[in-house]
């Protein structure tokens, strides 16, 4: 079947997941290995793939579906205690609120999945990449 366009996150998100190979630093293999799956689990849990054959919504049709979303959103709420321990945070004060922020959008995350609300969830899906994007373009260097 030829995908034709891809009207979803995975597309869009697709940079983020260029990981660069051979690095295996304590940050590398957390956001490459923890947060990267967790955020894989929502975006590719809601919009549409179109194809020769119509449109396909991505949203979950099974529980099981449903609990990997659950669990993405639950990942990446907790994520925000793991980026924080001082270690990592080292102080700085834009990464603490960065790190609070996939807090408040990993509750919303787990919110809309316990309802099955996929509209919230592509919405949120949306935020939760600027929270991502946000920190990077702070502290991602290279
Ligand atoms: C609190 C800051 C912060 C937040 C929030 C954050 N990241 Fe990162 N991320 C970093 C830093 C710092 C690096 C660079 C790590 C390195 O190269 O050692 C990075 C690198 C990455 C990389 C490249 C990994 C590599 O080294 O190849 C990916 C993929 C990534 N992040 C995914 C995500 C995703 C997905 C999210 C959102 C759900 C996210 N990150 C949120 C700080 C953050």
């Amino acid at each position: 079947m030829k995908i034709l366009v891809v009207l979803s996150f995975i597309l869009i998100f697709l940079p983020l997941n260029v990981a660069t190979e051979d690095e295996h630093s304590d940050m590398h293999d957390l956001m490459a290995h923890l947060l990267t799956p967790a955020s894989e689990a929502i975006w590719e849990s809601s919009g549409y793939v179109i194809t020769e054959e119509g449109e396909f919504s991505l949203e979950p049709t099974n529980e099981e579906e449903w609990e990997r979303v659950l669990y993405g959103a639950k990942v990446i709420s907790e994520s925000a205690y793991l980026l924080n321990i001082p270690s990592r945070s080292k102080n700085r004060k834009e990464w603490v609120v960065f790190a609070s922020l996939l807090e408040d959008v990993g509750q919303k995350a787990f919110e809309a999945a316990e309802n099955k609300d996929v509209e919230s969830l592509f919405e949120i899906g949306a935020e939760l990449y600027q929270v991502c994007v946000a920190c990077h373009q702070v502290y991602m260097t290279d």
